[in-house]
């Protein structure tokens, strides 16, 4: 039997309610905050996630489902979404007519990641991007919605804030990174001492104990943001602090992809086992113009769908549609001509098979609808149906034509 790839994964009944609910609710909320659709290819050449992700991360280094088409050009699927809609955004000429543009978007993302609990190889996410927004008050709307978000679907979370410098401080930061590193070298798993010279920053979120342990003195960015970053760090956090919303500085937060640029922030749940950022994202101001356009500001974050699904609340499902049925099968033609009517306002299911009302109305009830509607042998001789409100109980026969 052939089955799906590893790592990959059918969402059915009952998960594909709550995924549908997520992806509602988050595009509600993403509305109200001036976000508007966009949708982009999934399959993209390679070299967009090279040049915005970066070579030296984990995503585009080991983790692309990457190949040569029949064209011959190297494509891959998307491991994200942000770096696509910056493409679609300079293609479309966007940062030429200037002004503030906001999107959101939904949908698959692939890396071939090692599978367990909460990291799929396909896996989805939710997520908006807002271009030609320097403010800092923008990073910390983002952060309200995506909170809303959570808020809305009943999921606890912790927020975690750093600032990554922008390009007056950082390099300087990173000199002296990189002099804490080359002294603390020996010590430190293989991944790191690579990351010395390829991504520095990188190594300060690595999770091997021994290089915490050696990490805990190593110097941190917030301690040398220049005066403009610094200003606006501050201001996040003042305005984090003074609408309530409780955070933790992570000075050791550094993100899996290359494009950051001062503010970054994860949502982290305490609920999902080891994978438990539910959300990540920042500011990546240089992007834009690291792709060819025009330079402009830009923030966003995605969420990941399938690692808040088991967390998700969902509200109490009314009962709606209508079941339809006939205990004789002359009244067939007449049921379905009452269906195609009643799918103008409603969902509508019709049993083929002709069956006791009893068996109807089970399987009416299992299917959660409203209203289970029969058409039986004396509602048939008069033309009439039999109709069920499966919520308050009451039953009545009806004319056909009045139903
Ligand atoms: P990211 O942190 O790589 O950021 O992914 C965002 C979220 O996607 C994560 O917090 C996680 O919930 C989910 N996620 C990531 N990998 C997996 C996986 N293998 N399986 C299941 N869920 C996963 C980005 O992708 C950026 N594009 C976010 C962004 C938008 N930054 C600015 N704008």
């Amino acid at each position: 039997m052939i089955q799906a790839l590893r790592g990959m994964k059918d969402i059915m009944s009952p998960q594909n309610e709550t995924f549908t609910y997520i992806v509602e609710t988050a595009s509600k909320i993403a509305k109200r905050y001036g976000y508007e659709y966009i949708e982009t290819p999934l399959l993209e050449e390679t070299q967009l996630f090279k040049r915005s992700v970066g070579e030296s991360s984990d995503i585009v280094g080991k983790e692309m489902y990457q190949f040569i088409d029949k064209g011959g050009h190297d494509v891959c699927l998307r491991p994200e979404g942000t770096a696509g809609i910056v493409r679609a955004f300079i293609q479309n000429k966007l940062d030429k007519r200037g002004g503030v543009h906001r999107f959101y978007y939904h949908g698959p993302m692939f890396r071939y990641e090692r599978p367990q609990k909460g990291r799929l190889r396909e896996f989805h996410q939710f997520g908006c991007e807002t271009f030609g927004e320097e403010s800092v008050y923008e990073d910390f709307t983002i952060i309200l919605m995506i909170k809303d978000i959570f808020d809305a679907l009943g999921i606890k979370y912790t927020i975690k804030i750093n600032s990554l410098g922008c390009p007056e401080c950082m390099p300087g930061y990173r000199e002296s990174l990189v002099s804490h590193l080359s002294d603390i070298e020996d010590g430190l798993c293989e991944d790191c001492q690579r990351r010395i010279t390829t991504n520095p920053i990188r190594v300060l979120d690595c999770k091997v104990a021994g290089c915490k342990t050696l990490l805990e003195s190593s110097p941190v960015i917030v301690d040398n943001l220049c005066e403009k970053c610094d200003t606006d760090f501050g201001r996040l956090s003042a305005l984090l602090t003074s609408h309530g919303i409780e955070y933790e500085l992570d000075p050791k937060l550094v993100r899996g992809l290359d494009y950051y640029t001062k503010t970054a922030f994860e949502f982290v749940s305490t609920e999902v086992g080891a994978q438990s950022a539910i959300a990540g994202g920042g500011r990546y101001d240089r992007l834009v113009e690291f792709l060819g356009g025009k330079p402009t500001p830009a923030v966003g974050f995605a969420l990941g769908i399938e690692r808040i699904m088991e967390l998700v609340k969902l509200p109490q499902r009314e009962r709606e549609g209508l079941y339809l049925g006939v205990m004789q099968e002359q009244a067939l033609e007449k049921i379905l001509k009452i269906a195609h009517k009643k799918r103008s306002l409603e969902t509508v299911h019709v049993e083929y098979s002709a069956r006791s009302l009893k068996a109807h109305l089970k399987a009416a009830d299992r299917m959660g609808v409203r209203f289970c509607a029969v058409i039986g042998e004396d509602e048939l001789k008069n033309s009439q149906i039999w109709v069920k409100d499966l919520q308050n109980k009451e039953e009545m026969r009806v004319g056909i034509e009045e139903f």
